[in-house]
């Protein structure tokens, strides 16, 4: 199948357009590069020994994305095309709302256009919301988001989920990723933030790596085992091979599916250091800080529904993610800015 890949170069995109075509499939990346560079097209290539067609467009372009798909035969869209800085999104909602609401519309419009009916679509377990019980299953109900960007990702599940509702022809596949992690295991691909990570594992390794003096454990008196919040962390790999699961349930069903992309296995922060110091032998400084905002003591994702319709789950463990986590980090101390070490 062609998979159009809106938003391919950045993390989770880039390691599933390596899976993709690791698994017999063909390639259409279009980004704006506003939270990604063109080096990982290269680095892509180079792990796959293939050209990759990438385009520089905005997603929210009609004129870029008609073009680019009335320009190949695409079986498939891919949609990770979005801001998702949380913090940032509290401060510049109308940005959030506009860039990831009107990239869903363009691609839809574009799609109805070309006759392209697949979509699989770059959700989030915090579409939850604040009420419902863990292990979060995915018959539960979405709840209230504690920010914009939570909203924007609420919203476009319900805009995809009316779309498939009004056009018999369309399959949407909605994903809702718990906490992804790790990196491709040649160190060549990894997640690299701009400016101070607002996600744990990135600011893990980055202290690791010297970047960043400390870290600060945001709360260590949450009602958990250990006192520090706890999260389903996923595999970046493992996560990509559920896309291309994913695309291939969408070219056989119609309508909307839901799944949840994560282990079903909690870990606290204090974990995750511990497991980075264990995997990198590098001491990870850290100090408790007072919680952070909009923080929830503990979620993780009842995994069954993936596993049984998908025939997918996650086989790397958490000791495979923070020692590909370090790898990409010490290959790439400054991301993909500098060569790769
Ligand atoms: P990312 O920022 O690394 O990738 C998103 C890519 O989309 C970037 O390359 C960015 O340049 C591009 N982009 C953004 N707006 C665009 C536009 N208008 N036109 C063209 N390109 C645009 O983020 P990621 O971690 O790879 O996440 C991918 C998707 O998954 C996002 O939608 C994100 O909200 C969602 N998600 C991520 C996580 C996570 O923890 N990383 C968790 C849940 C959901
Ligand atoms: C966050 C977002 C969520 C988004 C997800 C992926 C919030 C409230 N939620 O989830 O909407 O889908 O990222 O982008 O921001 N931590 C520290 N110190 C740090 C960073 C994090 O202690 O410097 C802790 C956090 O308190 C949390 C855990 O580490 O308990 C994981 O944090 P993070 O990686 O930001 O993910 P989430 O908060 O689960």
């Amino acid at each position: 199948m062609l998979v159009f890949l809106a938003g391919g170069a950045g993390y989770i995109g880039s390691h599933t357009a390596v899976e993709l075509q690791n698994s017999g499939h063909d390639i259409v990346i279009a980004d704006n590069y506003s939270n990604s560079s063109p080096e990982v097209i290269k680095r892509i290539s180079e792990l796959t020994h293939r050209d990759v067609a990438a385009y520089e467009a905005d997603v929210c372009d009609k004129a870029a994305m008609l073009r680019i798909m009335t320009a190949h035969r695409i079986d498939c869209v891919m949609h990770f095309a979005g801001l998702k800085a949380v913090g940032e999104s509290v401060k510049k909602p109308l940005a959030y709302y506009r860039n990831n609401i009107d990239a869903t519309l363009t691609l839809l419009e574009c799609m109805q256009k070309c006759d392209i009916h697949s979509i699989v679509f770059s959700s989030s377990a915090t579409v939850y919301g604040e009420e419902n019980p863990y292990p979060y299953v995915e018959t539960m109900p979405r709840g209230r988001c504690s920010n914009p960007y939570g909203w924007t990702k609420s919203m476009m599940e319900q805009i995809l989920e009316d779309a498939a509702r009004a056009d018999p022809r369309l399959s949407v596949v909605l994903l809702r990723y718990f906490n992804p992690i790790g990196a491709h295991q040649s160190g060549l691909l990894g997640e690299d933030p701009q400016g101070v990570p607002n996600n744990l594992m990135p600011y893990v390794a980055q202290v690791a790596v010297g970047r960043r003096d400390h870290l600060t454990i945001f709360g260590h008196d949450y009602p958990t085992p250990d006192g520090t919040c706890r999260r389903d962390y996923i595999h970046v790999m493992d996560l990509a091979a559920g896309h291309v699961r994913a695309v291939e349930y969408a070219a056989e069903h119609k309508g909307t599916a839901v799944f949840n992309l994560g282990t079903g296995m909690p870990y606290s922060v204090l974990d995750i250091v511990t497991a980075f110091e264990r995997n990198s032998g590098v001491r990870v400084r850290y100090e408790f800080g007072p919680r952070r905002e909009g923080d929830l003591p503990e979620f993780w994702a009842d995994a069954d529904k993936a596993r049984k319709i998908l025939g997918w789950s996650a086989s790397r463990n958490l000791d495979d993610m923070c020692r590909d986590s370090w790898n990409w980090q010490k290959r790439n101390p400054a991301g993909y800015k500098t060569g790769c070490l």
